[in-house]
């Protein structure tokens, strides 16, 4: 007689909506260097660092999470290079690259500690990294970043370049502020070889403006550049929601992510960490999972599978995001810093 075959329960994580889970971003601080104005208000109150997961529980988790079928992992912030010695963890997670288990170990940085790490993070196996840089004009630069230095990060551009590392360039269309810079942006990112990805603001958090004032549709930004380049869709992916054109002038590729104009929700593959172990299934939605309590309860990862699994069960659809005159309120009270970008 036949019997039914045992239920084999493979590694992916699939959401409700049919979606494998591949991709894990890891915000391992909520601190920064820098206060840009679309991210945080000038006074932050920061998380007590007694809160935070250590680095060896950080690397216990992205474990787990690539144990469970997450091929990427791109560490975040705040600035995650300000971290205290978060060589550690790029190093500790390189062994899966070694393994063959993950794909790709990556990171978004504001740059302003690339000079000083840029090798090292090369030498752990780190390939492309993400640097936001939203203006080459240094007065423009310490306007939006109140606090950053614009030679400091050129500096850490060239040092990644140096290193090795392949760099792309994002920058926040922000109205007013860089958008006629944005020839000028294409210009200097694919004359030095980097992509440059262009992405509009999102109603994250409390900051000190008011967002209508800052937020650009790229869908302006477009029409207007198509004036000047010819701008060729290339099926080009890096995993995340960003589409790509050719610019065909440059040869170089320019990436726009449109979360406001365009919804990119129904291929989304990502959920994110943060630096206190709480498990956000969408960047626009507030539902989250603390993973820190089934991490801290036992030195197997039975119970921490088992949350990271209910949680996957619970990812949203998507999000709602809207930015107009009657809700310039946030969608979702955390900033950016908290979940990371
Ligand atoms: N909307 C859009 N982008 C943001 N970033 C930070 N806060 C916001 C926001 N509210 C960007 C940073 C960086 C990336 C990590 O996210 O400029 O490029
Ligand atoms: Fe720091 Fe990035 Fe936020 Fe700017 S956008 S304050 S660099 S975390």
């Amino acid at each position: 007689m036949d019997t039914a075959p045992d239920i084999v329960r493979g590694p992916d994580l699939i959401d409700p909506f049919g979606r494998a889970i591949t991709y894990l971003r890891v915000s391992v601080t909520d601190r920064c260097d820098f206060r840009c104005v679309y991210c945080m208000s000038e006074h932050m109150t920061f998380l007590p660092k007694q809160d935070l997961l250590t680095l060896e529980e950080l690397d216990r988790l992205c474990s787990a999470f690539v144990a469970r079928g997450v091929r990427k992992l791109r560490i975040t912030g705040g600035e995650p290079l300000v971290r205290k010695n978060i060589l550690w963890l790029f190093r500790a997670l390189s062994r899966h690259l070694e393994a063959g288990t993950l794909d790709e170990l990556t990171l978004t940085t504001n740059g302003s500690q690339l000079a000083k790490y840029a090798a090292e993070l090369k030498a752990c196996g780190v390939e492309r990294i993400n640097l936001s840089m939203d203006t080459l004009d240094p007065v423009k630069f310490k306007a939006i970043t109140r606090w950053g230095d614009l030679g400091n990060v050129l500096q850490g551009l060239d040092a990644a370049q140096a290193a090795g590392l392949k760099v792309k360039i994002n920058a926040v269309a922000l109205k007013g502020v860089n958008e006629h810079e944005i020839d000028d942006l294409i210009q200097f990112a694919h004359g030095r070889g980097a992509d440059l990805t262009l992405i509009e603001t999102m109603p994250l958090g409390e900051i000190d403006g008011d967002r209508t004032d800052q937020y650009l549709p790229l869908s302006i930004v477009r029409a207007r550049l198509l004036e000047r380049w010819t701008l060729e869709d290339i099926p080009y992916r890096t995993g995340g929601p960003a589409r790509y054109v050719r610019v065909k002038e440059t040869g170089g590729r320019l990436g726009f992510i449109t979360p406001m104009t365009h919804n990119f929700c129904e291929s989304c593959n990502r959920v994110r960490l943060t630096c206190t172990g709480t498990l956000y299934m969408c960047l626009g939605q507030d539902d989250a999972a603390d993973l820190r309590a089934p991490l801290r309860a036992s030195a197997d990862d039975a119970l921490l599978n088992e949350a990271i699994e209910a949680a996957i069960a619970r990812k949203p659809k998507g999000h709602d995001f809207i930015i107009d005159r009657t809700t310039s309120k946030p969608a979702v009270s955390r900033h950016m810093s908290v979940t990371g970008g």
